[in-house]
């Protein structure tokens, strides 16, 4: 049974593990919300993640943004992010929800759990129309998404890569 849940302070050692597995892989890291590697304090990260999972004194053009770990078994397995509003650069590039498996998880159904999961609480939150974009050769991405029933609506140039945008309804 996979769990979502807030990050905690006993999360530091896996989540900053996590993150290095993904940027090694040239991704945008595990974490969000101004983590910077080891240089960022994990209490001031866990801070930064309540700030913005209740939209308090958020920066300047950022959006409310509930961010969640996976867990499977007592282990981490991936990571989400809901957006709760779009901006315009959530809008054309990031969309609603961002979802990312550590490479030791993959091909476990669990990106797709994820994203079933984040779909509840973006209803809950009242997201009716989910946007959620993939590059357009990531071929897990593009089967997660479209197995929830998103619909592209078109491919975007994203800093000279191919980014598809799907929409799914959520009502
Ligand atoms: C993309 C990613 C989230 C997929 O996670 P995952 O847990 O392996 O995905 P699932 O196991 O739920 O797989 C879902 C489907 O995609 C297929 N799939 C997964 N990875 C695949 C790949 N690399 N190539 C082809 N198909 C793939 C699975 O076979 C499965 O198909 P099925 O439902 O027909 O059985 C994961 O590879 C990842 O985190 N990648 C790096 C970050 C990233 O790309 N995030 C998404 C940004 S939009």
């Amino acid at each position: 049974m996979m769990i979502l849940r807030l990050p905690e302070r006993s999360d530091e050692a896996i989540l900053r593990r996590a993150h290095q597995e993904l940027e090694s892989e040239g991704h945008q890291g595990f974490l969000l919300h101004g983590y910077e590697g080891s240089e960022t304090e994990f209490e001031n990260y866990l801070d930064a993640v309540s700030k913005f999972s209740e939209g308090r004194d958020l920066p300047q053009g950022m959006v409310k943004d509930s961010f969640l770990i996976a867990e499977v078994a007592g282990e981490v397995v991936g990571r989400i992010s809901i957006r709760h509003t779009l901006n315009d650069f959530l809008l054309n590039y990031g969309g609603h929800i961002g979802y990312m498996v550590r490479p030791a998880f993959r091909r476990n159904g669990y990106a797709s759990e994820m994203l079933r999961q984040s779909l509840l609480i973006a209803r809950d939150i009242g997201i009716e129309r989910v946007l959620i974009t993939c590059n357009d050769d990531n071929l897990g991405s593009i089967r997660v998404i479209e197995k929830h029933g998103g619909v592209i609506e078109n491919k975007v140039d994203d800093n000279g890569r191919l980014l598809r945008r799907y929409w799914i309804e959520n009502v």
